[in-house]
């Protein structure tokens, strides 16, 4: 066949009707009772099968059809045959059928059931998989409903750079960019690397947050919004953490703190509807295989008020929690990082629904955060959801120019690298907040999966960037 005019599954799906068709995809599964055969094609289009029926007498090449493997390209021309008393609402029967491609009888993703550690050895070839199907189409979504969310309030979408020379997050966990010869770099006259000999003549990284150049913006236009690629050379092993992962940043002018955590919960709520509405298939699907109280959960989410405390309100739950008995490998006290097992009872436990945290104290927060009243806790927001803990951190920022360089030198960090965002304080400087949602976070939630692996195409994490 020379020339091909493919129809979509989908789009036979979204208006099924008897008619000549064509269609090309992979085929799923084979089964030839030897006058007439069921071939199972998916092309990607949508979750749905399309299931062909194939009679020997119909088609010169049946054998050279049937003896085809799994994970085989074909094209199948034939007619649209409703079947409303079956489980699948048409069928398609071939008039002619071309092996576009054939498989070999090593394609590893033969069986169902699969396990998820195995697939990631396979990610070349798992977005055949049902799973891989559903998760990579609701993050597609979602990534369209955010872009959606924010334009429709009037945010201007303004990319940031991904090659930095300014830590955003003050954590000094960045991945170096460099051209030197990392084997024999050049010395300046007192042994060290001479890193005015590197590209940006001075040491570069890879960007950890977009916030700083995205609060530029914010300054100049108001609201504004980042979603984009973030690296943190972070050596957390865990299910939630990947060293590459996209972030969405919106930064408001004119914006404290309790509107900023407004702005977050329109937005979780506002990307969940739409993926409950444009992917109810997906859904289901995750919802029978991976977690059963998944679309239960997310109505849920969509229906109620998101809880609001403070960090200490938090401890003394915690507290709480622990005098009745439960028991917490880390011991609470305030002052301390709130561990994964604490964000988890509050919102799974405790408050069975989202929650913010807000005003923790300064020594566990970023330098940019505003502080309170206080002088120990800052404007910080941290979101946190069943499954997961943390999917959101936020904060109002540091609009005081004495506060902010005051803070800078308690952490030791050189105000030379951070020169323009002191500026932005002393040009128009103006109450603002904004906030840091981790994309592969979403996605994990609004699919139930566990892992941060198996909602990345080809995940980075430590130790592994294959693919
Ligand atoms: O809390 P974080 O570090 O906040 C910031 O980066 C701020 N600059 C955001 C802002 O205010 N504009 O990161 C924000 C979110 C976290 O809540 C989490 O969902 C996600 O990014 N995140 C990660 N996701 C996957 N892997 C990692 N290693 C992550 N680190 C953070
Ligand atoms: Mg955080």
């Amino acid at each position: 066949m020379k020339y091909m005019k493919r129809e979509t599954i989908a789009s036979i799906y979204a208006d099924p009707k008897p008619a000549s068709v064509t269609i090309a995809g992979w085929v799923r599964s084979i089964r030839d009772s030897g006058e007439f055969a069921f071939v199972t094609v998916n092309d990607g289009s949508c979750f749905g099968d399309l299931q062909v029926v194939l009679q020997k007498s119909d088609v010169s090449n049946y054998s050279e059809i049937t003896s085809q493997n799994v994970g085989a390209a074909l094209s199948v021309s034939g007619s649209v045959v409703l079947t409303p008393e079956r489980q699948q609402p048409f069928e398609l029967h071939a008039h002619e059928v071309c092996v576009l491609g054939e498989s070999d009888p090593s394609y590893p993703i033969q069986k169902k059931g699969l396990s998820r550690e195995f697939l990631r050895t396979q990610q070349h070839l798992r977005s055949r998989t049902n799973l891989f199907r559903a998760v990579f189409r609701i993050r597609s979504v979602a990534a369209f409903a955010i872009h959606e969310f924010f334009q429709e309030r009037g945010f201007i979408y303004v990319t940031t750079p991904i090659i930095t020379t300014s830590d955003a997050e003050g954590a000094g966990e960045m991945f170096r960019v460099t051209t030197l010869d990392v084997d024999s770099p050049p010395r300046d006259g007192s042994g060290n690397v001479d890193n005015a000999q590197d590209f940006f003549k001075t040491p570069a990284y890879l960007t950890v947050s977009g916030q700083l150049q995205a609060e530029n913006f914010a300054l100049s236009f108001g609201d504004v919004y980042t979603f984009g690629p973030t690296f943190r050379a972070e050596n957390s092993n865990t299910r939630r953490h990947a060293a590459e992962f996209w972030m969405i940043e919106p930064e408001m002018a004119f914006c404290n703190l309790s509107q900023d955590m407004d702005v977050a919960e329109a937005m979780l709520k506002y990307v969940i509807q739409a993926v409950l509405t444009m992917c109810p298939d997906e859904l289901a699907f995750c919802n029978k295989w991976v977690d059963k109280g998944l679309l239960a959960r997310l109505q849920h989410v969509v229906d109620s008020d998101f809880a609001r405390i403070t960090y200490t309100e938090a401890v003394s739950i915690l507290d709480a929690a622990e005098k009745n008995g439960t028991s917490f490998e880390y011991p609470v006290s305030w002052g301390m990082d709130l561990q994964t097992e604490h964000e988890r009872y509050l919102t799974e436990t405790h408050f069975k629904r989202p929650v913010f945290v807000t005003d923790y104290p300064k020594e566990i927060k970023a330098f940019y955060m505003r502080l309170n009243e206080d002088g120990k806790t800052v404007a910080a927001c941290d979101c946190l959801v069943p499954g997961i803990g943390e999917i959101i951190g936020g904060s109002q920022r540091e609009e005081r120019l004495e506060e902010l360089e005051a803070r800078m030198e308690a952490l030791g960090l050189n105000p030379e690298s951070y020169k323009y965002y002191l500026d932005l304080r002393r040009y128009g400087g103006c109450e603002h907040a904004g906030f840091g949602l981790g994309f592969e976070r979403l996605v994990m939630y609004v699919t139930g999966v566990e892992n941060i692996r198996d909602v990345l195409p080809h995940p980075r994490t430590v130790g592994s960037a294959d693919f």
